[in-house]
């Protein structure tokens, strides 16, 4: 009797961890065109996610494994990457005195990262560590709705009763509820170059979708690969039917 009690109360306890762990906020699930079997990725929303990395985010965040020739599947021209291209500027070196130098950006060069390893952008955000973008929608888990959810997710009053420290933003969707990072979108945070109405939730969309294609860029190929991959095979099944259909009226016969 006090076995299968003590059964009940242990099954009670893993079944609902909410119950006895902290509160999760529920992720805000969104409708990707990059997802299923027909995944692609649309350039103009590509477009303005860039806009968004670009006038926001680059302030604090690095995109090391994405280089400026890639823009092409943007819907970019040769001569307009050349010319983005040459906005940044690049330490190479050494040259032949030893010495490092600066100099424009140019196609085949990777995003420049704003801090120059993770020591220094540690220091400059008293330990919270603003990670590179490039890889964080496959390395996070249900990537893209947790990075929509968390920018979409701060609230300017944390519930009563919760202590926010110094220096930290109540965000549901972090770890703990609060987050080391400002709030960087919300609603006309930019005006988009294309007119498109920049609300904070085609902000985030927008940003979520770029963030993946930079974390996934060949998706469309290998997508479109798939599919026809499953016609050969569908072709290939009905072709050895009809032969083996062929063959066995022989027998028969
Ligand atoms: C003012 C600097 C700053 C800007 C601008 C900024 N971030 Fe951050 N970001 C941070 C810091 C600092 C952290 C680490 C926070 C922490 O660990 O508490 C962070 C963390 C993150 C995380 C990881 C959250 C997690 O679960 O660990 C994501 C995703 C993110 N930022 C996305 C963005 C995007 C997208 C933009 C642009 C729209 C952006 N950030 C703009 C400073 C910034």
């Amino acid at each position: 009797m006090i076995r299968n009690f003590f059964f009940i109360i242990l099954t009670i306890f893993f079944l609902t961890p909410n119950l006895f762990g902290e509160e999760k906020a529920v992720l805000k699930k969104q409708e990707w065109d990059f997802q299923g079997i027909f995944g692609r990725y649309d350039k103009p929303t590509l477009q303005r996610g860039l806009q968004i990395y670009q006038e926001v985010c680059s302030a604090c965040h690095g995109m090391k494994r994405l280089r400026f020739r890639e823009l092409k599947d943007l819907g970019f021209t040769q001569e307009q990457i050349k010319q983005y291209a040459e906005t940044f500027e690049i330490t190479d070196g050494p040259n032949d005195l030893g010495e490092m130098f600066t100099r424009p950006g140019e196609p085949s060069d990777a995003f420049v990262s704003p801090y120059k390893n993770k020591e220094e952008a540690k220091a400059a955000f008293g330990g919270a560590y603003p990670l590179d973008l490039s890889l964080l929608t496959k390395s996070m888990k249900n990537g893209p709705d947790y990075i929509y959810s968390l920018l979409t997710g701060y609230e300017d009053e944390p519930p009563k009763g919760f202590e926010l420290p110094e220096g930290l933003y109540y965000n549901p969707y972090h770890d703990g509820n609060v987050i080391g990072m400002p709030p960087p979108l919300y609603d006309e945070a930019i005006e988009y170059i294309d007119g498109t109405n920049a609300s904070l939730h085609q902000l985030s969309y927008d940003i979520v979708n770029f963030l993946n294609w930079t974390a996934e860029p060949e998706l469309e190929k290998r997508k479109s690969l798939g599919i026809k991959v499953i016609l050969f095979l569908l072709v290939l099944t009905a072709l050895l039917y009809v032969t083996m259909k062929e063959i066995w009226s022989r027998i028969k016969k």
